[in-house]
């Protein structure tokens, strides 16, 4: 990873052990990925369909499921996943970000038992939704014990390491549907969804072993326990001076909070804080409606009614483009920044989405009364896959990984788990619009809009948009603490003027320097509550 992946010089203590455990805690993206991925291949295998259909036939009689129970099955999950983001910050903030983490596992697989034992689609369904739930929940928390545990010149790769796994589950799901989807028994469609068993189990088994994080003991009175997972984090003694002075910067940052008052939902809508919710929620929304889940959730079966013979093949090659792509995109993250890796992730998504909706829209006929598409031009068809493809690359190295970066550090410590599970439910609720509705928008038949191929338009509009709120609402963040993040937003008001930005000062400075170090920040404040980040924030 070359220089980004450099400890700077004078940080004491061991780096690994952080970011072993970081990477540990990256796995449950395996199980978000997997969990995410494997439906799109169980939806169309003969036996799964067999199963499952409630009596529907297509033109050469082979049973199918409707649109609208395609819908119900796929979008289950996002609609659990929105709920367990949402309430992640309830119990983060309760039991602990590693217990919250053991209990979502264990909700997870009461979803996956469900989905294993069923044989109609009403067990299935309840079977996501418990397992989407899980999924939610821990999407939610990965990010915030990365963070809270992670060396901050090591963050974002950290962080970003999520978003890899992610990919991999994706990838391993679509390994293991290829796998058994010839099968002609109930284990074409039990192997894949019972191999999620192995993901909780690894989970949680980390995490009895993992420490909680320091900052979350802090926060719930626990000193001596902060210091002792810190030192553990960290390969120092309890004693040793570095220890004592992070554990001083997180104090002093929890003591400063409280004398603000607690911090409530409402203080999330309020001031500064309200725009970088913005952000993250519109990033995290955006992200989603560069119609990346189009492809892993009904690539299969679109692939499949392109005319492709091999459209198992097709999603994994689609699926392992997207694994490899992150890793050029998590160098990036910390040599090349936020921005500018965004905007041109957005560009090109733009370019390949618009030409993918070309070709197909050209090349591909429908029979009239069946609604069955052919391929009029074989060789358009391989170009639009390879757009396709092009099109992931463009997302895996930026928007994939960097979504859940941005997140997870632009928000005040004070409201951070609250904004991240808000702007992590809203990626969940345009997952759950896309799954829920692209069935009817696509496919043919009564009641159906038969967009085919043209519904590639619709993401390469929303890939335009993403350009423009790159360029308007997207703050480099590259290389700042969180305490410089916060003075960023305090004193740059254009998103495009942050670029050049350079911190004159830390929150500890702040703290030690009260009203002195204040004057000289120029935010317009004299006194040491004027230049405290979340005192400017809830000035409003
Ligand atoms: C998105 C998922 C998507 C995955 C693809 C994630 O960042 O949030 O919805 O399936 O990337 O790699």
């Amino acid at each position: 990873m070359g220089l980004a992946l450099k400890k700077p010089a004078g940080v004491p203590g061991k780096s690994w052990p952080a970011i072993v455990i970081g990477l540990f805690v990256a796995f449950g993206g395996v199980l978000f990925g997997y969990d995410t991925g494997t439906i799109s291949g169980i939806i169309a295998m003969n036996f799964w369909l067999k199963q499952f259909s409630t009596g529907n036939t297509n033109a050469d009689g082979a049973p199918i499921i409707t649109a609208s129970q395609q819908s119900e099955i796929v979008s289950i999950l996002s609609a659990g996943t929105f709920f367990g983001a949402l309430g992640a910050a309830l119990i983060a903030d309760r039991i602990g970000r590693r217990w919250s983490l053991i209990v979502s596992s264990g909700v997870f697989t009461i979803g996956v038992i469900l989905q294993t034992a069923a044989t109609a689609i009403p067990m299935f369904v309840a079977g996501r939704f418990f397992a989407g739930f899980g999924v939610g929940l821990i999407s939610a928390l990965i990010p915030l014990y990365q963070s809270e545990t992670a060396p901050k010149w090591i963050r974002g790769v950290i962080v970003g390491s999520y978003q890899f796994a992610i990919t991999i589950g994706l990838l391993l799901a679509n390994v293991v549907n290829n796998a058994t989807h010839n099968r002609n028994d109930s284990g074409s469609y039990r192997i894949p969804i019972g191999v999620q068993f192995a993901w909780a189990i690894i989970l949680v088994t980390g995490m009895l072993i993992l420490p909680e994080t320091p900052r979350y003991l802090i926060k719930r009175g626990k000193p001596e326990a902060a210091a002792r997972s810190l030192a553990r984090l960290r390969r120092l003694p309890v004693d040793h001076e570095a220890i004592v002075d992070e554990l001083g910067e997180i104090t002093a940052n929890h003591e400063f909070e409280l004398t603000l008052g607690k911090a409530t939902y409402l203080d999330c809508f309020r001031g500064g804080v309200f725009k970088r919710l913005m952000t993250g929620c519109l990033l995290q929304g955006l992200q989603q409606l560069t119609g990346i889940n189009f492809i892993f959730y009904y690539g299969t079966q679109y692939f499949k009614n392109s005319g492709i013979t091999n459209s198992f093949v097709i999603s994994m090659i689609t699926a392992a483009v997207n694994v490899g792509s992150t890793l050029p995109g998590l160098y990036a993250i910390d040599k090349f920044g936020r921005r500018p890796l965004l905007f041109w992730g957005a560009i090109g998504m733009c370019v390949s989405q618009l030409l993918v909706a070309i070709l197909g829209t050209t090349t591909t006929g429908q029979y009239p009364t069946t609604g069955v598409t052919y391929s009029k031009n074989d060789s358009a068809q391989k170009a639009s896959i390879a757009f396709v493809c092009i099109y992931i690359f463009f997302f895996a190295s930026t928007w994939g990984p960097i979504a859940w970066v941005v997140t997870g550090e632009i928000f005040p410590l004070k409201v951070r788990a609250k904004c991240l599970s808000m702007s992590t439910a809203t990626n969940w609720l345009l997952n759950w619009a896309i799954a829920y509705s692209t069935p009817y928008l696509v496919n043919f038949g009564p009641g159906n809009a038969n967009l085919q191929s043209k519904i590639f338009f619709i993401w390469f509009g929303c890939c335009f948009i993403c350009i423009a709120f790159v360029y308007f609402m997207i703050y480099e963040t590259k290389g700042l603490t969180l305490e410089q993040i916060d003075e960023l937003y305090d004193e740059v008001k254009v998103a495009s003027k942050s670029v050049h930005w350079k911190p004159t000062t830390t929150f500890r400075e702040i703290r030690a320097g009260g009203a002195s170090v204040a004057g000289q920040g120029g935010v317009g404040g004299t006194g040491y509550d004027e230049k405290t980040h979340e005192g400017v924030e809830h000035r409003g």
